[in-house]
């Protein structure tokens, strides 16, 4: 990663390298940090956040869930995501937000002191290797037998780090099987999501994807059912009986750094014709939307002047 970004920390610009906190800290050996991963894009008026607001409201959430204060307003931050895009000369990239308990803690219950709010700005291409053609060449998903963790363990719609450990040993059991992606089950057997994307399913033109309450309250996910709708497409979100995976005639993941991520194998299940024209024409509404190409979600976009 790139080691010439400026970082904002807690209301000032510090060099990336300066970007540091103790091995003791509480949110190192508890995994106590909260986080937001943001897209912004190039437009024909500079560059624009996909859908700030509704980041920085579920940053507040987690906060809320795990009983942390966030030192700043709604607007700081999203005028410290402005800040960071600008004084990096971004166009396009991502965000990163990282909430933390800085002091050194012993104790499982988290320091009184306040936390500290980092904002990092990255550009693919030359901070994470690019992301390559991932639209065409699509990826390959592995049914984990590792489960989704269950909500009645610790409130899984807050973003926060130490609920990751799920989705990496998922990931991993994936790569060690010979796919890129995974899909985990809840615990009561049906579709959840993957590491850090949402699940979608297309049958009989109908999209399906997991309701929320075992699944992360996704923002790449909720724009997608709105676009879908407005566009006319039907949309249904419930339980999802994994046998679904087996007829469903296309399937994709979606996140923020890809917003479709089209499926061409599940397990041994190749689907050769990914993407299908659900999918695309999901990626085209989206692409549409951030590019600043469609009036009918112009609000979605945070301009940076
Ligand atoms: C578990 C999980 N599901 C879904 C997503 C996609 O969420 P979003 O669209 O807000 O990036 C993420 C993102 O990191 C995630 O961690």
């Amino acid at each position: 990663m790139s080691a010439n970004r400026m970082v904002w920390l807690n209301g000032d610009y510090i060099p990336w390298e300066n970007a540091t906190v103790h091995i003791m800290s509480h949110s190192f050996g508890r995994g106590s940090a909260i986080f937001e991963v943001i897209s912004f894009h190039g437009t024909g008026r500079g560059p624009a956040v996909f859908r700030l607001q509704a980041h920085i409201e579920r940053l507040f959430r987690s906060a809320e869930l795990l009983e942390m204060e966030l030192p700043y307003s709604k607007e700081a931050l999203c005028d410290a995501v402005a800040g960071t895009i600008k004084r990096n000369g971004l166009r396009q990239g991502f965000i990163k937000i990282i909430c933390f308990y800085p002091e050194v803690s012993f104790e499982i219950i988290p320091p009184e002191s306040p936390l500290s709010v980092s904002v990092f700005a990255l550009d693919p291409e030359q901070d994470l290797g690019g992301l390559g053609d991932y639209f065409k060449e699509g990826t390959t998903v592995y049914v984990s037998n590792w489960r989704k963790l269950d909500p009645r363990t610790v409130p899984i719609e807050a973003k926060a780090a130490a609920n990751y450990l799920n989705g990496m040993v998922a990931r991993l059991e994936a790569r060690k099987n010979g796919f890129k992606n995974v899909i985990m089950l809840d615990t009561q057997g049906f579709i959840a999501e993957g590491g850090t994307e949402s699940a979608f399913l297309v049958k009989d033109g109908c999209l399906l994807t997991p309701s929320t309450g075992t699944v992360l309250k996704s923002i790449t996910r909720m724009s997608i059912l709105e676009s879908a709708r407005e566009a006319g497409i039907e949309c249904i979100e419930k339980q999802l009986k994994p046998e679904l995976l087996d007829s469903a005639a296309e399937i994709f993941l979606s996140s923020t750094p890809f917003k479709v991520l089209p499926v061409k194998q599940i397990n041994d299940r190749k689907l050769p014709d990914a993407p299908g024209p659900v999918t695309r024409q999901i990626a085209e509404l989206l692409n549409a939307v951030i590019g600043g190409n469609d009036d009918r979600f112009e609000n979605w976009l945070y301009f940076v002047k």
